[in-house]
C-alpha cells in the first residue's frame, strides 16, 4: 500500500481487515488469503498508529518511509500494490511496481496524461500483469441502475447532463495542504464523473472545455484553483451529440449539511434521470455532532459502520466492494485455474472496462485537456479549449484568436 491518508482510512483499511479476516473464496480459486504486506507514505506516523491500534484485526505489516519507497515495499514479498497517494504522484509508483511485475491498482484519476497512461499500459502489456484503477461511483447501486436503464434501452439516448461534487474546504484547507499548490477540483473528483459517463453512455469524446475560480485557497492570479466548470462534448454513432456539464468545488462551508455534495442530472430523448447521493431517504440530527462530526444527510451505501443484525460490526459499502473486486480479479488471474491458461485470465480481467487502465483513454484525455486548459489560463491565456482527435492529432489545445499546441499526437 502506497499513501496512509483519507482513502486509506475510509475504503483500504476496513478492506484488508475484512479480507484478512474472512479472506476471498471463489469456485474457481478455492480459498485466498490476502494480508497487507507493508504501508509506505511520507512520514510512516499515521501507518504505525494504525498497526499498533488496530492489533491483530490487520497483523504485522511493514511501515516505509523514503527514501527508495518501492525498492522497500517489493521487498516486503508483495503480488499487488495499491497506489493511492497525491493525484500527480500516481504515475512513478505505478510505473515502477508495474516494472517490477506486479498488478497494480491506482486510486482516481488513474495518470494525468495520456503519455504517462500509455507508459503504463505498455509495461502492464509486457510484463503480463493488471493495471486497475479505482472508480468505486461505478458500483454505486444508483449508478449501477442508471447504466442498466441505459443498457435495457429504457432510457435512450443522452442529449445532456449535469453533475456537481462540492467538497468541503477543510479538504482544501487542512487535509490536502501538503500537496494543494498547483491543483484543483476538477482533476480530484470531476473524473469520478467523467467516468460515469463515458462508461454508462459510451460515445466518443470530441471536444473538453474548462473554467475556474481562484482566490480562496491561494491567489487570484495563482495556479491553484477553488472551483471548476468543466463541459465534455460526446459524439454517438448515430450521428448525434450530447453536452455534459461537471462543476466541482473545495471550498464549500464545512457545516454544509452533507458534507459531500453531489448531485446529477442526464436529459433523454425519453427522459430524465435525478441523482441525490446525499439525499437517499436518510436525515438525522444529533445534537452538538452533527454536521461536522457525524453527517446529516449520511451515504450509507458508500462506506458504512454497522452493527449487523446478527450482532457483528462490519464496516461495508461500494467503496469498499471496489477494492475487493480487484482482488478477486488478481486472485483469479494467478489461481483461477491451470498456469497454461493464465493467459486467457488476464486477458479477460484486463478487457473489464470499468476499472482497466486501458479503457481510461478518454477520462485520461479529459483531465489531461482540464490541466492543460488551466495551466494555460493560469498563464494569462483564458479560454482555451482541446479538440479531441481532430486533423492536428489526440488532443490539440486551441485559443479563441488562433493559437494552438498540440499536446498529444496519436488518436486518443
Ligand atoms: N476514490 C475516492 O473517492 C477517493 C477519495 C479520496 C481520495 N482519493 C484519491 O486517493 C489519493 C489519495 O488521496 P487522500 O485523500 O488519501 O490524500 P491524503 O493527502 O490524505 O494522503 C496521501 C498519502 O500519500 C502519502 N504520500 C504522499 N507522497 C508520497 C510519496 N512520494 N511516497 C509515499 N507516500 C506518499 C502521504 O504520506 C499520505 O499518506 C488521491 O489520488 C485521491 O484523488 C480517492
Amino acid at each position: 500500500m502506497i499513501g496512509a491518508g483519507m482513502i486509506f482510512d475510509e475504503t483500504y483499511r476496513p478492506f484488508f481487515e475484512n479480507v484478512r479476516r474472512d479472506g476471498l473464496f471463489s469456485r474457481t480459486t478455492g480459498p485466498c488469503d490476502v494480508e497487507l504486506a507493508a504501508v509506505a507514505s511520507r512520514t510512516g506516523r499515521r501507518a504505525a498508529a494504525y498497526r499498533a491500534e488496530a492489533g491483530d484485526r490487520i497483523g504485522d505489516f511493514e511501515v516505509i518511509v523514503e527514501p527508495d519507497v518501492m525498492r522497500q515495499v517489493l521487498g516486503a514479498g508483495v503480488d499487488f500494490v495499491c497506489v493511492a497517494t497525491p493525484d500527480h504522484r500516481h504515475f512513478d509508483m505505478a510505473r515502477d511496481a508495474l516494472d517490477a511485475g506486479k498488478h497494480v491498482l491506482v486510486e482516481k484519476p488513474s495518470v494525468l496524461s495520456l503519455q504517462e497512461l500509455d507508459e503504463l499500459s505498455r509495461l502492464a502489456t509486457s510484463n503480463g500483469v493488471l493495471a486497475k484503477v479505482v472508480y468505486h461511483k461505478l458500483l454505486d447501486p444508483d449508478h449501477k441502475k442508471l447504466r442498466t436503464l441505459v443498457a435495457d434501452g429504457v432510457l435512450r439516448h443522452v442529449n445532456n447532463g449535469y453533475c456537481s461534487l462540492l467538497e468541503p474546504k477543510q479538504v482544501s484547507g487542512t487535509q490536502f495542504a501538503e500537496w494543494i499548490q498547483g491543483r484543483n477540483p476538477g482533476t480530484y473528483v470531476a473524473v469520478h464523473y467523467i467516468k460515469l459517463i463515458d462508461f454508462t453512455f459510451g460515445g466518443r469524446l470530441t471536444g473538453v472545455a474548462c473554467s475556474g475560480q481562484r482566490g480562496i485557497v491561494g491567489p487570484a492570479n495563482g495556479t491553484t484553483w477553488d472551483s471548476i466548470q468543466l463541459r465534455l462534448i460526446y459524439a454517438y454513432p448515430s450521428g448525434r451529440e450530447a453536452a455534459f456539464d461537471i462543476h466541482t468545488s473545495w471550498v464549500t462551508p464545512d457545516n454544509f449539511p452533507g458534507y459531500v455534495e453531489q448531485e446529477v442530472q442526464f436529459r433523454f430523448d425519453n427522459g430524465v434521470w435525478n441523482g441525490h447521493s446525499r439525499k437517499r431517504g436518510v436525515e438525522c440530527t444529533v445534537e452538538g455532532r452533527t454536521p461536522i462530526e457525524l453527517k446529516t444527510t449520511m451515504n450509507n451505501h458508500y462506506n458504512g459502520a454497522f452493527l449487523e443484525p446478527n450482532g457483528h460490526r462490519s464496516r461495508r459499502g461500494y467503496g469498499i466492494e471496489a477494492l475487493e473486486w480487484f482482488a478477486r480479479e488478481v486472485a483469479h488471474v494467478e489461481f483461477g485455474g491451470p498456469a497454461s491458461a493464465r493467459r486467457e485470465r488476464l486477458d479477460a480481467a484486463r478487457g473489464l472496462a470499468y476499472n482497466d487502465l486501458s479503457a481510461d483513454r478518454q477520462v485520461v484525455a479529459a483531465v489531461q485537456a482540464m490541466e492543460a486548459i488551466l495551466d494555460r489560463a493560469a498563464r494569462g491565456r483564458p479560454n482555451g479549449f482541446v479538440r479531441v482527435n481532430g486533423p492536428a492529432g489526440g488532443l490539440e489545445w486551441l485559443e479563441p484568436g488562433g493559437a494552438s499546441e498540440l499536446l498529444y499526437e496519436p488518436a486518443v
